[in-house]
């Protein structure tokens, strides 16, 4: 079976070795020194997926095409100082690393990244949106159960996340849930801008995720893992001594309609793929 035979097969792919280590530790020192150098004051951004819920202030829609950062949600003590050093206490940085970072650049458009996205026929696809996931140990959050299409929607529905294992992800640090074939099923929600301010929530299909059959994915520092974007997936919180850092991009293709709703608005001029 071609990778493109069980990428579709599957709705995900799972690549050992994909990365080296050096390339991996590279994307990770350079993610410190860029949260080092956040000034954060009167700037914090809190990601939060409980309930559902982001933050929907303006330095979160105004992210797509910058470098930003976004703390954990128990960062900060009663009184609103961090608990920990700043680089502790993110959650992630995002949206365009890939287009603004030399490092994160390179990593974006390696030469086996150009290749996987020939073999899996995306000649049209552009990089939209990257974040690197910190999920430090002991405070990185959850992330709940939830499809990328439904933030990067579509039409017709073109979504694809690369998910990059920077450390070893295991089921005590963290690492991804998925359900084999779980892609075959509609797109609940579309997250986009409101009309009077902020963010919602749109419902596309009331059907509710099924929890049933969902494995870990379990993978080596190196891994890539490709997500189908209709696939739902989730990650349980960091609960060990060791940090799980990842790096993702996600691409859609640029033929399809990208409607000016979406809460992530770039200039589409400046959007490129993997060349
Ligand atoms: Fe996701």
């Amino acid at each position: 079976m071609t990778k493109l035979q069980q990428f579709q097969k599957d709705g995900y792919l799972v690549l050992e070795g994909f990365n080296t280590p050096e390339e991996c530790d590279a994307v990770m020192k350079r993610g410190e020194e860029l949260a080092n150098g956040f000034d954060y004051e009167g700037h914090p951004s809190v990601f939060q997926t409980a309930q559902q819920t982001r933050t929907s202030d303006d330095y979160f829609l105004a992210s797509g095409d910058k470098i930003s950062f976004f703390f954990e949600k128990d960062a900060f003590d009663a009184s609103g100082n961090l608990k920990n050093d700043l680089f502790h206490s993110l959650n992630k940085v995002g949206h365009a690393l890939h287009d603004l970072d030399p490092v994160f650049n390179a990593f974006s458009r390696s030469p086996q990244m150009k290749q996987l996205a020939k073999d899996l026929g995306l000649d049209t696809h552009i990089i939209i949106q990257s974040m690197l996931i910190l999920k430090h140990a002991k405070i990185g959050g959850e992330v709940d159960i939830h499809q990328d299409a439904a933030f990067l929607y579509t039409e017709p529905n073109s979504c694809i996340g690369f998910w990059f294992a920077l450390e070893d992800a295991t089921i005590e640090n963290g690492c991804l849930w998925a359900k084999p074939a779980g892609h075959i099923t509609p797109l609940r929600s579309w997250f986009r801008k409101k009309e009077s301010g902020g963010t919602e929530f749109v419902e596309l299909d009331a059907e509710p995720f099924s929890m049933e059959g969902m494995i870990p994915l379990e993978v080596k520092k190196g891994t890539c893992i490709v997500l189908n974007g209709l696939l739902p997936h989730y990650s349980l919180p960091n609960t060990s001594g060791r940090s799980r850092q990842a790096y993702a991009i996600h691409t859609i293709n640029w033929e399809a309609h990208y409607p000016g709703n979406n809460w992530l608005q770039r200039d589409m001029r400046e959007v490129k793929g993997f060349s």
